[in-house]
């Protein structure tokens, strides 16, 4: 909690009522840590609500299950959301976007509505990735050959095709004008999907962060969906040849 704890205060100091949202957010428990935390006591009277929660989560019996525990608690302003994030109706405005282990290209969907939407801050723990993997397959660099063999095998593509996901993702954060932070999330006895990925809007773009973006898809050939999502396209020609 103390990773985001700099992010909720910020949010609190600067905006009367923020919004945080929870993207995959399964059983809300780490919503429940943050409104017990940092929103439950911060409206100073009953009329003057300071900041709200929203869960989004595709399957109904957690929101259903995670509603009536807030409803029970008194967390009159967790609002919670059944939907799938390609679809869900976002927040105009979003100051904090987390994601944990929201399956595959779900961090892509949360990540693409943060940016979308203005967060002052995203943190996003990603889960397994297949999409790049996939994108990957048959492809060789053509800027340096021999870096096709660190994804030549089907395992190290998976690995790989992981890794670069969460690169690109790190990059088009950087690209939209987010400082980013990638650092672990627990020890790694907890989960093997460690990986925390921390942004802070300071600028509205990065036109050299989205060059050298844009230079590593065409490098590799591949757009993973948050790149489509916010119209991100590899430099030149797919630079890439069947192996
Ligand atoms: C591994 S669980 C993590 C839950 C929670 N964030 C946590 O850390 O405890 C992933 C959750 O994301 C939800 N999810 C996955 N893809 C989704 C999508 N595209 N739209 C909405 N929810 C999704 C799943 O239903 C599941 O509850």
């Amino acid at each position: 909690m103390g990773l985001l704890r700099p992010a909720m205060e910020d949010i609190l100091a600067r905006h009367p009522s923020p919004v945080v949202v929870d993207a995959g957010s399964g059983n809300a428990y780490l919503g429940f840590i943050l409104y017990e935390l940092f929103l439950k006591d911060a409206a100073p009277d009953k009329d003057a609500p300071a900041g709200t929660l929203l869960s989004i989560e595709g399957r109904p019996e957690l929101t259903d299950r995670a509603r009536e525990r807030a409803q029970r608690l008194g967390f009159t302003r967790m609002q919670f959301q059944t939907a799938h994030l390609e679809a869900a109706t976002w927040p105009e405005r979003i100051h904090l976007l987390t994601a944990l282990h929201a399956c595959d290209t779900a961090t892509d969907d949360a990540l693409a509505a943060a940016i979308q939407h203005g967060a002052d801050h995203v943190a996003v723990v990603p889960c397994c990735q297949a999409e790049v993997a996939a994108q990957l397959k048959g492809k060789r660099p053509e800027v340096d050959t021999s870096l096709g063999m660190l994804f030549q095998h089907p395992w190290h593509r998976r690995e790989f095709g992981s890794h670069l996901t969460n690169v690109i993702r790190a990059m088009t954060l950087e690209a939209f004008g987010y400082q980013v932070t990638v650092t672990e999330l627990t020890g790694w006895e907890h989960s093997l999907k460690n990986e925390l990925i921390l942004g802070r809007r300071v600028h509205k773009e990065s036109r050299p962060a989205r060059a050298k973006l844009e230079a590593l898809l065409g490098s590799f050939g591949v757009q993973p969906k948050l790149t489509r999502l916010l119209g991100v396209e590899p430099a030149g020609a797919t630079r890439t040849s069947p192996v």
